[in-house]
C-alpha cells in the first residue's frame, strides 16, 4: 500500500511538465512546436534563454529527486525504492498532464538516480558533462549518462538498483531516437540555437 502511494505519487509528480509551463510563461513559446520539440531543458534554454533552461533544469530534477528522498523513509526495499524513481521518470515520458506523451527525462533520471545512489549518480554526471565539452551535444551527453547508469551501479554494488537503471537506459536510448539520427548524419541541433 505504500509502495503505490508512492509510486503513484512520483509518477504524479514527473507528469508535471515543468519545461511547458515555464516556456510558455516565460517567452510565449510551445516548446513541443519549435527547436527539437522537446519540452526539456536543452529546448527551453534554445528557445528562451539560459536562465528558463536552467530552471527548467532544476525543476524536472527535483520531481524526480524528492519522491525517491521521501519514499526511502518509508520503504524499506532498494528495489521499491527505485520503482518509485522509475514511476517519476515514466511520468515525465508519459505526463498524464500532456495527454501521455511527453520529454525525454535526462533531467528527472539525474534526479531520481542522485537520490538512490548519489556518488555513483555523480559519477554519471561528470561523464555526461565531459562528453558534452568534448562533442558539443547535450543529446550525447544524455546518452553517455544513460549508458553509463547501469555500469556505474553495477561498479558500486548497488545491484538492486540495475533492473531500473537498464530499463531507464533503454528507455532514454528510445526517446534520443532522433537525436541519435541527426547525430549520425551530423545534423544534430546546436547547443542554445533553433534547430
Ligand atoms: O536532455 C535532452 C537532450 O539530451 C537533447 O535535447 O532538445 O537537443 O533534443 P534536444
Amino acid at each position: 500500500m505504500t509502495f503505490i502511494f508512492w509510486a503513484l505519487l512520483a509518477y504524479v509528480l514527473g507528469s508535471i511538465p515543468f519545461g511547458l509551463v515555464i516556456a510558455k510563461s516565460a517567452c510565449g513559446i510551445d516548446p513541443r512546436k519549435d527547436g527539437s520539440r522537446n519540452t526539456g531543458a536543452t529546448n527551453v534554454a534554445r528557445l528562451c534563454g539560459m536562465k528558463y533552461g536552467i530552471a527548467t533544469l532544476a525543476c524536472d530534477l527535483l520531481k524526480g529527486l524528492l519522491p525517491v528522498v521521501f519514499a526511502a523513509s518509508w520503504l524499506e526495499s532498494p528495489f521499491a525504492l527505485s520503482l518509485v524513481a522509475l514511476a517519476a521518470i515514466l511520468g515525465h515520458v508519459f505526463s498524464c498532464f500532456m495527454g501521455f506523451k511527453g520529454g525525454k527525462a535526462v533531467a528527472t533520471t539525474v534526479g531520481a538516480f542522485l537520490g538512490l545512489a548519489f556518488w555513483p549518480a555523480l559519477i554519471c554526471i561528470v561523464l555526461c558533462l565531459l562528453m558534452v565539452w568534448l562533442t558539443g551535444h547535450v543529446s550525447m551527453g544524455s546518452l553517455t549518462f544513460a549508458l553509463s547508469l547501469p555500469v556505474l551501479m553495477l561498479l558500486s554494488g548497488n545491484f538492486a538498483f540495475i533492473p531500473v537503471a537498464v530499463v531507464v537506459m533503454l528507455v532514454l536510448f528510445w526517446r534520443h531516437r532522433e537525436n541519435i539520427r541527426r547525430l549520425a548524419r551530423g545534423e544534430e541541433n546546436p547547443w542554445l540555437k533553433k534547430g
